[in-house]
């Protein structure tokens, strides 16, 4: 009875979801408008993660709207959003401007662009946080410039790594190699050719060499089978393949059209790193416009493209006049694993996200966007997009931070440790506690550790037996500043003292806590015992959460309409049957003396089933009581992919 039931839950929650607002999941959110840093395009972010201390982002160089190219290193703390400006050791690192980079656990590599000489340059910045202990302390962080890497500026006298702008780049995780692809080699003048690369060079962060990854070394020339020369594509490495997306060329041809011409490109490309290959990738459905100066940022198994410059008429895109140049604003996401999996299951997703209170960032290119690594596996990433250029400011140089925040992934598992009913006779007492003001980067194994200590000593301060705590599950809600997470911790105590329990917990004094675990509000939604099943129930039936209802009540309308008359007494049944149970439950809180009869009537239960309903359940409950601020709103569905 009740897994039909736990399925109709699930069925009807993705009728309801497809429905309703799973289009509308993700949200923007304003974390800054201006002035936490000057404004800038062309410039490069990145974020360092630490496991207890909020990951920060640092911004480097760019172009101001005078032309100039900024120097230093400006960190955001990414909780307390203080900015400031990093020494750098020996010197001021120079400014650049579109240069590439990219980096992971803790490394950057930057390469490239344009020095404040307004040169084209090939110097190579590693920056390795592991190198700066004082990265997450309040002291001024310095960091070290490398030495340019050498000075070879001639293109086709491979192994010299050519000084170049533009280039896309992303890392390959397995072999810690960062992959800079194509770019362009010159600045162009007035009345001058630009010249595009379309090789790929890779830089291994752990021999600290450099090699030629593609195989054509005429990198000015159009490759057989391969993406052409290009500029301002983006690059995306995902389980040995890189994907390769959009991208410019200019062309000037004086004796037909006196202004240069530029050919943007939405072409997707795979390159094999096992055998070198490219592969155009021909994706069926609705393609992102052709576009450069877009951001390609990797979360889980999906990449986010947003925004860039296109052509006005869209026709016109491959040979657009570069007076018709217009900027964009669209989200797209294409499932990583599906494309590992199968070109046929590969293809864009265009998202929309719903706007804050404020609105929503302004159409841009050559902008930032960077997705914090979360440090644990229950714990999920927003984007944050930097600064840009746009056609529809003031000068058109942006300054602005904005984060895309995502509901909870619910391809995540909720639970952290589900303990094992099936070889159980023993009833489990729940305890449902919501932690807010909680910032991802900091729930940790030892607030848990807290939370689980605390609770077992009130059982046994109580004289309890408890034979162990865990934490079944926890789930987050986020939002900027502050978090909520549902965290419901078991205990299997002896049935005969059960009611005295479930009082001691439910009278827990919580300020101790508060105290010990440094969580700044904590309130105890719910203590219950008997099948996780129950209990997640009377959290689901709670009258403060509307929207749990509508779960609720969908489910009596799908099986009305679609399995009729015969199913209305199956529900009927089943909600008997639930009273039943729950009546078995309150029972179980007294001590009785049928104890061992009552015991052996306890379901076994299908574990994975139940972590299921309580995902659903927890992420919707924190969606109601997530009431902290109205911009915060979280969209109580997962997103719909
Ligand atoms: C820019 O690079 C060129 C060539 O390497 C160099 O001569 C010049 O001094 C650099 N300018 C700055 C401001 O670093
Ligand atoms: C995080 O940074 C802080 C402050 O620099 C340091 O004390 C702590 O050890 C770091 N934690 C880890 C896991 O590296
Ligand atoms: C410019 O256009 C003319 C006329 O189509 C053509 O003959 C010439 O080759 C072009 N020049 C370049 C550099 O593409
Ligand atoms: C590109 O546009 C120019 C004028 O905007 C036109 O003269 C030229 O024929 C076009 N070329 C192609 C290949 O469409
Ligand atoms: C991934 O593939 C599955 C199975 O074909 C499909 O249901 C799902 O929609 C795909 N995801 C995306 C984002 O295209
Ligand atoms: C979102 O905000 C933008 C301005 O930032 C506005 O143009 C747009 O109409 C808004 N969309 C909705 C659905 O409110
Ligand atoms: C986060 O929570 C704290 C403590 O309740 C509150 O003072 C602050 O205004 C909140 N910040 C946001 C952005 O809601
Ligand atoms: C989480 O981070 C906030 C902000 O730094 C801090 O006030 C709080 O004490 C931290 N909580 C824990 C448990 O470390």
């Amino acid at each position: 009875m009740f897994e039909s039931y736990a399925h109709l839950l699930i069925i009807t929650f993705i009728l309801w979801c497809s429905k309703q607002a799973c289009a509308q999941l993700l949200q923007w959110k304003l974390i800054s408008e201006h002035s936490l840093m000057q404004p800038r395009y062309g410039h490069q972010a990145f974020a360092f993660a630490n496991t207890t201390e909020p990951a920060k982002i640092f911004i480097y160089g760019g172009k101001q709207g005078d032309g100039v190219i900024l120097n230093g290193i400006i960190e955001v703390d990414t909780q307390t959003l203080q900015v400031k400006t990093m020494a750098t050791y020996p010197t001021v690192i120079q400014g650049k401007a579109f240069a590439a980079g990219t980096g992971m656990e803790g490394v950057y590599v930057t390469f490239g662009g344009i020095n404040q000489s307004f040169v084209l340059v090939n110097d190579l910045h590693v920056l390795d946080s592991k190198h700066f202990p004082s990265l997450f302390s309040n002291e001024n962080s310095v960091i070290q410039q490398s030495k340019p890497y050498n000075n070879v500026q001639l293109f086709e006298a491979f192994p010299g790594v050519p000084s170049i702008q533009g280039m896309a780049s992303t890392i390959d995780p397995n072999t810690q190699v960062v992959y800079f692809i194509g770019g362009q080699t010159d600045i162009r003048e007035q009345g001058q050719l630009a010249k595009y690369s379309s090789c790929i060079f890779g830089y291994s962060i752990l021999d600290k060499t450099w090699f030629l990854a593609s195989s054509s070394k005429n990198c000015y020339a159009q490759p057989p089978e391969a993406p052409g020369p290009r500029a301002y594509a983006t690059a995306f490495a995902y389980k040995g393949n890189i994907y390769y997306f959009g991208g410019s060329v200019i062309r000037l041809n004086q004796s037909i059209q006196p202004e240069p011409l530029i050919n943007f490109y939405n072409d997707l490309w795979r390159f094999n790193l096992q055998t070198g290959l490219w592969k155009q990738l021909k994706l069926s459905g609705v393609q992102p416009l052709p576009r450069d100066g877009h951001t390609a940022t990797i979360r889980g198994s999906k990449v986010y493209i947003f925004g860039g410059r296109t052509c006005q008429n869209p026709e016109k895109a491959s040979n657009c006049s570069i007076k018709t140049l217009t900027f964009l604003k669209d989200l797209w996401s294409l499932d990583l694993e599906n494309c590992t999996l199968s070109e046929h299951r590969c293809s864009w997703t265009e998202h929309q996200a719903k706007n804050s209170s404020v609105g929503a960032p302004v159409a841009r290119a050559f902008h930032q966007a960077v997705a914090l690594q979360s440090s644990s596996e229950y714990e999920w990433d927003d984007i944050w997009i930097i600064a840009g250029v746009s056609s529809a400011h003031d000068g058109g140089i942006l300054g602005d931070i904005w984060t895309l925040r995502f509901p909870p992934n619910p391809d995540a598992p909720a639970q952290v440790n589900i303990m094992s009913a099936a070889d159980s006779q023993n009833e489990y007492i729940y305890t449902a506690f919501r932690l807010d003001h909680l910032l991802p980067i900091n729930f940790t194994n030892e607030i848990n550790a807290i939370f689980k200590s605390y609770l077992a000593q009130l059982l046994s301060n109580a004289g309890i037996i408890t034979q162990e705590i865990e934490l079944v599950v926890v789930k987050k809600a986020t939002s900027a500043k502050n978090e909520s997470t549902l965290a419901i911790y078991a205990a299997i105590v002896d049935l005969r003292q059960t009611y005295i329990a479930v009082d001691t917990l439910k009278s827990a004094p919580l300020d101790p806590l508060q105290q010990l675990s440094n969580v700044p509000e904590i309130t105890l939604l719910q203590v219950g015992s008997g099948e996780l099943g129950t209990f997640e129930q009377t959290l689901e039936m709670e009258p403060s959460h509307p929207s749990s209802l509508s779960v609720t009540i969908i489910v009596v309308i799908v099986v009305v309409s679609v399995l009729g008359f015969v199913l209305i007494t199956a529900v009927a049944a089943i909600v008997f049957w639930k009273m039943s149970s729950k009546q078995k439950t309150k029972n179980a809180n007294h001590p009785t003396s049928d104890d061992d009869a009552q015991l052996s009537k306890i379901a076994h239960k299908n574990t994975q089933r139940l972590a299921y309903s309580i995902d659903r359940m927890d992420t919707t409950t924190i969606d109601n009581n997530n009431n902290i601020e109205k911009d915060d709103e979280i969209q109580p569905a997962p997103e719909h992919s």
